[in-house]
């Protein structure tokens, strides 16, 4: 491996980026876009705005409308991507929501939904594009985690579950993926400025900030850009000896 490996950066190189019609997602695609890579968006929602924002750029963009946590619509989602490209050389799973809830309010079919979002529906991505990767004897996979399963953030243990979930699950695949040329990493991201919905009977974005922010090394919100460099780094060839780890990206909110 020689340095000047980072210097060819995304070039010819098509990424599914999920969940990317808003928010964190659309920054990866535009950066990963930056790098030269073709980019696919998946999202249950109008991705519209995401490919505009990609094609201002000089990038590459389709959208294709897919439910994760669906196994057919998953599937249906990969095969056209191959059938498009032919190939598939990074997969970012971007997808994830969140309800906060005290835990005696949670419901089962809540519990599930969370559960099914942020977790089930990585199952089903990673396992969908790995033939694919394993053909190319190449391939990224960058999940994303949360900083809330560090800091014991509370009325989330439904989606802090998911989120440790995602680091068991990188680790584990790591160890038997690796040796085909792909890797699996996670992020666990900290307080973004993206447009996240929140529950306002329980607590308000407002109310995170008072909590999060002073436990903050760094004391301002992250912004999508921040985790996007994250994952640019995670996806070139160059990095292809970091594989089942878990990158805190959250102001040093958790020092772990
Ligand atoms: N924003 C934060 O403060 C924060 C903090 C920690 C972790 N995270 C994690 O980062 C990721 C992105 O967060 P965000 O704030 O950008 O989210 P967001 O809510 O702004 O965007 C989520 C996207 O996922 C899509 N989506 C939801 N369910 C889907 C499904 N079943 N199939 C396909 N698409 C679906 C939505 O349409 C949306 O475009 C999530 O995994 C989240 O858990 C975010």
């Amino acid at each position: 491996m020689k340095i000047h490996e980072f210097e060819k950066g995304l070039k010819d190189r098509v990424a599914i980026v999920t969940g990317a019609a808003i928010g964190n997602g659309r920054a990866f695609c535009e950066r990963l876009a930056e790098e030269g890579a073709k980019i696919v968006i998946a999202d249950i929602a109008d991705a519209a705005d995401t490919v505009k924002a990609v094609h201002d750029i000089g990038g590459e963009a389709v959208a294709l409308t897919v439910d994760c946590s669906d196994e057919e619509s998953v599937q249906r989602m990969v095969s056209k991507v191959l059938e498009l490209y032919g190939r598939i050389d990074i997969l970012v799973h971007n997808v994830g929501m969140y309800d906060e809830e005290p835990f005696e309010l949670i419901s089962f079919s809540q519990w599930k939904k969370v559960l099914d979002i942020n977790l089930n529906s990585m199952f089903l991505v990673t396992q969908a594009v790995l033939p694919a990767m394993k053909k190319e004897g190449f391939g990224r996979i960058i999940v994303m985690s949360s900083n809330t399963v560090w800091l014991g953030t509370p009325y989330l243990s439904h989606y802090a579950t998911a989120k440790m979930g995602v680091i068991g699950f990188t680790r584990s695949l790591a160890a038997e993926i690796g040796r085909y040329g792909i890797t699996i990493n996670a992020i666990s991201v900290g307080l973004t400025a993206t447009q996240r919905p929140v529950n306002q009977n329980i607590s308000t974005t407002g109310t995170i900030l008072q909590h999060i922010l002073p436990e903050q090394a760094v004391r301002r919100a992250d912004e999508p850009e921040d985790i996007a460099n994250v994952v640019a780094f995670l996806s070139l060839p160059a990095s292809g000896i970091i594989t089942g780890q878990t990158m805190n990206v959250d102001g040093g909110a958790a020092r772990h």
